[in-house]
């Protein structure tokens, strides 16, 4: 059952995250228990885009952020905003998980609930979106309320009913005033911190694969390590783009680094493999041109460009061989270099 809900809320995190607009996101994912587990009655993963940054549980009650010095002012900050935030929600998902347990006379037995709570920013720092989503023992959607900048949108669920108009316009006014600000400061301060991470970029290593099956062959792109996880890479046939129909997989999944990888594959005739030219091409932010890849030329490219990264590294190996060399050379020759030389030394 936990373990169900837990794949449950990153499945639908990953969705998500996959059709976001902004450039960047911060999400609170919240898990409520009532009943008997190992687990914390309430506990929250905080997500940035797809790093995990921090943790709250009703047993530790304060916002612990990873890899912070607890004495840094960040850190208070972080903490104070962390706490007052996951304490509200801890008190309100509560609340709903009672209302939803006697509703549905739910008398025995786990009930879980979940929320998936965050917001978008833009390129330029501007905010995008707030959203919160929630799902309870991991089947029903429940209420979801999801405010653009000028509009609140608001789906009751089918579980509870809805809140009237003064509730609602209470609740855009917090989304927009308290929750969003604190919502896109702390996205900005572990953005910061964490842009080694979540900034970096990571080129795809390009593949296309031949496999023979029955009645012709499974050709497959392959790209594999990269981040972040936008990219556009297709199969050519002549130069021309497969139709994406005609393709499987096509779904970006984790490399098991903290990347991703990506697979697409058609099935084609022996003849036609033989009659037409196929290549992979992909386009990816950590890469100024496309990247390009033709199933004939693929292998000789791959030991080209492994071939110069070895050959870079013998000539600085030598390099730095011939300096040691001149250098202790140089000491050996001259009394005044020796002193010089063990004064850089010390
Ligand atoms: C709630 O469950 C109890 C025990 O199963 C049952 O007796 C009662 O009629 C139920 N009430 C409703 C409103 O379904
Ligand atoms: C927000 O949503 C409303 C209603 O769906 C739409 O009319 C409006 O243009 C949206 N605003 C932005 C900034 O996207
Ligand atoms: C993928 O293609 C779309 C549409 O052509 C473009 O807007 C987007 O920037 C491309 N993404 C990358 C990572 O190249």
């Amino acid at each position: 059952m936990c373990k169900l809900s837990v794949f449950f809320i990153v499945l639908s995190f990953y969705t998500i995250v996959n059709a976001g607009l902004g450039s960047h996101s911060l999400w609170a994912l919240a898990t409520h228990i009532i009943g008997e587990t190992p687990f914390p009655e309430f506990t929250v993963v905080l997500m940035l885009d797809d790093v995990q940054v921090g943790l709250y549980d009703s047993n530790m009650k304060a916002f612990i952020s990873s890899g912070l010095n607890p004495t840094d002012k960040i850190h208070d900050d972080l903490a104070q905003d962390g706490g007052y935030v996951f304490g509200t929600m801890y008190q309100s998902i509560k609340e709903r998980s009672f209302q939803l347990k006697h509703h549905l006379n739910l008398t025995r037995g786990v009930q879980v609930q979940q929320r998936m709570a965050g917001c978008e920013m833009l390129d330029n720092g501007e905010p995008a979106m707030i959203m919160s989503k929630n799902t309870f023992n991991a089947i029903h959607t429940d209420r979801t309320l999801y405010y653009n900048m000028t509009h609140l949108t608001y789906d009751a669920g089918k579980l509870l009913p809805g809140w009237d108009a003064m509730r609602k316009e209470y609740l855009r006014i917090l989304f927009e005033k308290v929750f969003l600000p604190i919502c896109i400061k702390t996205m900005k301060t572990i953005l910061k911190r964490e842009k080694n991470v979540v900034m970096r970029k990571v080129p795809p290593r390009l593949r296309l694969i031949k496999k023979e099956v029955s009645g012709g062959f499974q050709l497959s792109c392959l790209a594999f390590g990269f981040y972040p996880r936008h990219i556009n890479m297709t199969l050519l046939r002549d130069g021309q783009p497969v139709a994406e129909q005609e393709l499987t997989g096509g779904e970006v999944l984790p490399s098991g680094d903290g990347n991703y990888q990506l697979r697409k594959s058609l099935e084609v005739s022996t003849e036609e493999l033989k009659k037409r030219h196929y290549t992979c091409t992909a386009s990816h932010l950590s890469l100024d041109n496309k990247l390009d890849f033709s199933w004939e030329s693929g292998a000789e490219r791959v030991h080209l460009s492994t071939l110069s990264a070895l050959l870079v590294m013998l000539l600085v190996v030598i390099l730095f061989s011939i300096f040691i060399c001149v250098k202790r050379w140089r000491c050996t020759a001259s009394q005044a270099l020796v002193t010089s030389c063990q004064h850089g030394g010390h």
